[in-house]
């Protein structure tokens, strides 16, 4: 590989990657559904139902207190990846999902009025689109969509406009599941806060794949799910600025978020625990913390030199199908490792199982994204997306078979 990293040498700590799918040698190209586990993730979740398993902040005997300290340990862990020396900016979620309700729940229903806008985008994931239609809905805001350039990208001009002084939050992806668009999202958040809106950032598809420092990006609030970088799926996480977190009411109610409770009142526990109610996901914040400790060793900034080598290889073989729509930018300084593509003639859904035959797991649909595929006239794409242990032999195998697949059909045609 014309690449930094040892991708030989990664692959041996997956040990999913050495099963066969129909027979024939994995190649796992659906890392923006979901990531694959190192051996290291793996056993830090046994290791803690084999010797430590217990709940947290509750026991003084020694296996709850080992416990909180692996758990707390892996928030500071979360916090140093993402640039922030405060761990307790940092809030325990079960996904992405959930931590964009909780700053709908917890901050917006306070903070935006009839007469306020929000800001989101065309090619916004479902969960960061449907929220921001009930928050609207309910508060009688205006909800304003950024429309795309024929390119893939924000149509800047548009975006320029909208945010206004009638904006209170501008929540936006900064890299697109279904077409890798990396945003201008420090230029954004210049401008938000320019009229006094707060920024929310979806780094779902960034933050495992790029160094993101939210200290340098000034964002208010950073959502991402540990299941895409490695770590265990149910744990996520939400960052905001200490600031804002101190104004937010709690999202549930339950043990642990509380300091003191009458029968009629309750006081909340300090930030973060306020926002955590109730036996927390211990075992999975914990593996999150070894899928860091994993990301740290090889380096942020090798992973997407090694993402950008992949999708440049990809791109460039893909351009030999002259019947494909391939989506998403092509300059890539502002294209993550997703390569989104629709025939005419052959379903996407055809495409995908017949690639699942040769082994080759690719994810196809509207990728929660049905809105944005509907400005792009279509229903569905099929969609190749890369990680740390992807080769250039498995886009080869990608490649061929898709070749044989588009073949096959408008032979069937003739
Ligand atoms: N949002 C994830 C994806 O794009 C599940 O596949």
């Amino acid at each position: 590989m014309p690449v930094g990293l040892d991708v030989n040498t990664i692959r041996k700590d997956f040990p999913i990657l050495n099963r066969k799918v129909n027979g024939i040698e994995l190649a796992y190209l659906d890392n923006a559904a979901t990531s694959q586990k190192p051996t290291s993730v793996i056993k830090s979740l046994v290791e803690y139902y084999e010797n430590y398993n217990s709940n947290v902040h509750r026991g003084v005997h020694t296996l709850s207190m080992e416990a909180t300290e692996l758990y707390e340990a892996a928030r500071a862990k979360v916090a140093n990846f993402i640039g922030v020396t405060d761990p307790n900016t940092i809030i325990w979620t079960r996904n992405t999902t959930e931590a964009i309700n909780l700053v709908a729940y917890s901050w917006a229903y306070e903070n935006i009025l009839p007469g306020d806008a929000i800001v989101v985008s065309q090619m916004e994931h479902h969960s960061n689109l449907v929220t921001w239609q009930l928050v609207a809905n309910r508060q009688k805001a205006d909800l304003r969509i950024i429309p795309l350039t024929k390119q893939g990208t924000l149509d800047m001009s548009v975006c320029n406009e909208y945010i206004d002084d009638k904006v209170k939050l501008v929540s936006i992806c900064h890299a697109s599941n279904s077409l890798g668009t990396i945003n201008p999202v420090k230029e954004i958040i210049v401008k938000a806060h320019n009229v006094g809106a707060k920024v929310l950032l979806d780094g779902a598809q960034s933050v495992p794949h790029m160094p993101v420092n939210v200290v340098d990006l000034d964002c208010d609030f950073l959502a991402f799910s540990g299941h895409k970088m490695l770590g265990p799926m149910g744990i996520g996480v939400l960052y905001a600025k200490r600031e804002i977190l101190e104004t937010m009411e709690p999202f549930l109610r339950g043990g642990d978020m509380v300091l003191e409770v009458w029968n009629d009142k309750a006081t909340w526990n300090e930030v973060p625990h306020k926002f955590e109610a109730g036996t927390p996901n211990v075992a999975d914040a914990i593996a999150l913390g070894a899928a860091v400790d994993y990301l740290n060793r090889i380096g942020m900034s090798n992973v997407r030199s090694h993402e950008i080598e992949l999708t440049k290889y990809g791109l460039e073989q893909f351009k030999q199908f002259e019947e494909l729509d391939i989506y998403g930018p092509m300059d890539l300084k502002i294209r993550g490792g997703v390569i989104s593509f629709h025939s005419e003639t052959v379903h996407p859904h055809d495409i995908g199982t017949l690639l699942d035959r040769a082994g080759i797991a690719i994810r196809t649909g509207h990728h929660c994204t049905m809105p944005l595929m509907r400005s792009l006239g279509i229903s569905a794409t099929a969609r190749a997306s890369f990680y740390i242990y992807n080769t250039e032999q498995e886009i080869d195998r990608l490649v061929d078979t898709t070749k044989q697949i588009l073949e096959y059909f408008s032979n069937g045609k003739k």
